[in-house]
């Protein structure tokens, strides 16, 4: 397995996804496209957990709207693994404001509101993998797939 293989994102479904029942479908476009799945949890976060999530965020106007958003309900945690996790991510997440999220993408497919965008994914591989141990802890299990054989060349 090469080593661009297992590189990692963290995706969420946030609570208004969860509320919406869209979990499963958001959770179904990664497994389809062919990634790992390699965690997934349903969450309760804690006020301190987003603050260090969103850090870079922490001086925005919209800041305690969105924290108040992200502890509205439950997020459903998961991460990815696989060839191109992060800028594939993104791109199947859309782009931040749904009104300017491509069509297909699942901003596009399923929100309005920048507020109330139903996902997370991470913007780098390093933020990634804080990401990652901010929501899992350090020590994520691997596994593996007889599948990856067929997904890779
Ligand atoms: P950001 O990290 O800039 O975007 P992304 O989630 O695509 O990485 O912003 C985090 C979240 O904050 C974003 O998903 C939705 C919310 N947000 C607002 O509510 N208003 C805004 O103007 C921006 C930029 C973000």
């Amino acid at each position: 397995m090469s080593a661009a293989n297992l590189e990692r994102s963290f995706i969420a479904v946030k609570p208004d996804g969860v509320e919406r029942g869209l979990v499963g479908e958001i959770v179904r476009r990664f497994e389809t496209r062919g990634f790992k799945i390699l965690a997934l949890q349903l969450v309760h976060p804690s006020e301190e957990l987003l603050r260090e999530h969103y850090a870079d965020l922490a001086g925005k106007a919209f800041f305690p709207k969105l924290l108040a958003y992200m502890q509205s309900g439950p997020v459903a945690a998961f991460v990815i693994q696989g060839k191109g996790a992060v800028k594939i991510g993104r791109a199947m997440l859309g782009a931040t404001n749904p009104q300017e999220s491509a069509p297909g993408t699942i901003r596009a497919d399923f929100a309005l509101d920048i507020g109330k965008n139903v996902c997370h994914g991470s913007d780098s591989v390093e933020a990634a993998e804080k990401e990652i141990a901010l929501w899992f802890g350090e020590n994520l299990k691997s596994y593996t797939r007889a599948v990856d054989a067929v997904i890779y060349e």
